[in-house]
């Protein structure tokens, strides 16, 4: 039988971090020929996904520009997907997520009636300038997509409430996948700033910050209180990959730059980071990525925004909306610092995201809508995430170090 040609289109690093374990699932797969395609909105934080997955892509439209806007984004995706689209001739094309690739690529393939199957679909705030552009592109790209491949019940349900046209699966988060490969307790780092850390001695924070509604004041108000924060408290160590947005660097080297115990760093590769979130006594973030990593490893996240499309970690405990005042985030990473019953009931909360199978549904249900399948993949169930194997081998691993700070955390 002819295999299925199906083409992945993405661009920045989390959905390249989200479609690798997909992309090689489908590689995996004899009914599938797999076709990767980059838009390139990012370069060097997409390259270093690329290569840490070993993944190639087939084609590569280069569209990253300094200080990009959303028009030019989704313009030159637009068109560059056309010659692509006519050479590859694909039976299906996969989007993931909410960025200005995913609703672009969504688009070029409905103008040259393709299917698409949309991965991470459902997350909605019902703002739709908030996250900017996310809510709208996701809105827009559920609205062309054929297959939508929902995360959590919670997902599925807010697609129903829209009526969404098309099949629906249940399929957990994809980037849990991805976790069973870069999680490692015996794991060296590579980055120097992260050796030269004792993480038995200090606690460390982890931070990022990068959204488009959060340029301006609220970005400033979440450094202020960030330097406010090390500078109360000597026994903390701040680690902040900055996001390569000179927007971004422009507002966080103004304000952190030179401040004790900030360590300010270029982005680093996705093993490092969900091997440095392992290590970290909690996270602060405005990342959606961040939001779903850091409850897999039983680490409390404060998350630097008024909303968020992830709600099911916040019902379950591990994730507190700090928003973007200084006053209420400073209150917030303090109450975590010095309370430690507040600390332990966040740390010990479940991961509603994934069990590390959702690429394998996903897979399934292609092959499903295809007609190869007679039986639709069975629904992801949070709750097998108590057995979940990335928390059973942090805990019983021998390696010395993790271990004491996975004790000390209360994982
Ligand atoms: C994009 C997504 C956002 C996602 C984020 C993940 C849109 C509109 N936004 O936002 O949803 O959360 O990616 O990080 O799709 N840059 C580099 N090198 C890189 C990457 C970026 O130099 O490897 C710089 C460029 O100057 C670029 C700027 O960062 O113009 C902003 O990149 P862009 O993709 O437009 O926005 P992000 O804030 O990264
Ligand atoms: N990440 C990374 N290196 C970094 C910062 C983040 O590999 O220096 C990873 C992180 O673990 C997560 C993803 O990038 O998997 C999140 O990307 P980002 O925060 O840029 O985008 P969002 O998830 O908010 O769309």
């Amino acid at each position: 039988m002819t295999p299925i040609k199906v083409m992945s289109v993405f661009g920045t690093r989390p959905e390249a971090i989200k479609m690798a374990p997909l992309v090689k699932q489908l590689q995996s797969m004899p009914e599938f020929q797999s076709i990767c395609c980059l838009t390139g909105q990012h370069r060097e934080m997409l390259d270093s996904v690329m290569e840490i997955f070993r993944l190639k892509a087939d084609y590569d439209l280069h569209i990253m520009q300094a200080r990009q806007t959303l028009s030019s984004i989704t313009s030159r995706t637009l068109l560059g997907m056309e010659e692509v689209i006519a050479q590859a001739k694909p039976d299906l094309i996969l989007v993931h997520g909410d960025t200005s690739t995913t609703f672009a690529g969504a688009l070029a393939a409905f103008y040259h009636r393709i299917p698409v199957g949309h991965v991470e679909a459902g997350l909605r705030t019902w703002d739709k300038y908030s996250p900017y552009p996310e809510e709208m592109n996701r809105t827009l790209t559920g609205d062309i997509a054929e297959l939508h491949f929902c995360p959590t019940a919670n997902n599925r349900a807010n697609l129903e409430r829209e009526g969404i046209r098309g099949e629906m699966f249940l399929t957990g988060n994809t980037v849990i996948d991805a976790m069973k490969t870069t999680v490692r307790p015996d794991y060296v780092f590579q980055t120097p700033e992260l050796n030269a850390l004792d993480f038995r001695a200090r606690r460390v924070i982890t931070l990022t910050c990068h959204r488009r509604e959060n340029y301006g004041e609220p970005m400033q108000a979440i450094m202020e209180a960030v330097r406010e924060l090390v500078e109360r408290h000597p026994e903390i160590e701040i680690v902040y990959p900055v996001h390569l947005s000179p927007v971004v660097r422009e507002c966080v080297f103004g304000i952190l730059r030179d401040v004790p115990r900030v360590h300010l760093i270029d982005p680093i590769d996705v093993e490092e980071m969900h091997n440095l979130m392992a290590r970290s006594y909690f996270v602060m973030t405005d990342s959606g990525g961040l939001q779903e990593e850091a409850p897999a490893l039983g680490k409390p996240v404060l998350v630097l925004r008024r909303e968020t499309e992830r709600p099911e970690a916040v019902a379950s405990g591990t994730v507190a909306l700090a928003g973007v005042e200084k006053a209420n985030i400073l209150r917030l990473a303090e109450e975590l610092l010095t309370n430690e019953e507040t600390y332990r009931r966040m740390a010990k909360a479940v991961n509603p995201y994934g069990d590390g199978h959702a690429s394998e549904r996903i897979a399934d249900a292609i092959l499903w809508y295809f007609f190869q399948r007679t039986t639709r993949p069975a629904d992801f169930r949070p709750g097998t995430y108590a057995r979940h194997p990335l928390r059973r081998r942090i805990r019983t691993q021998s390696d010395q170090p993790l271990r004491t700070i996975t004790r000390a955390c209360k994982i």
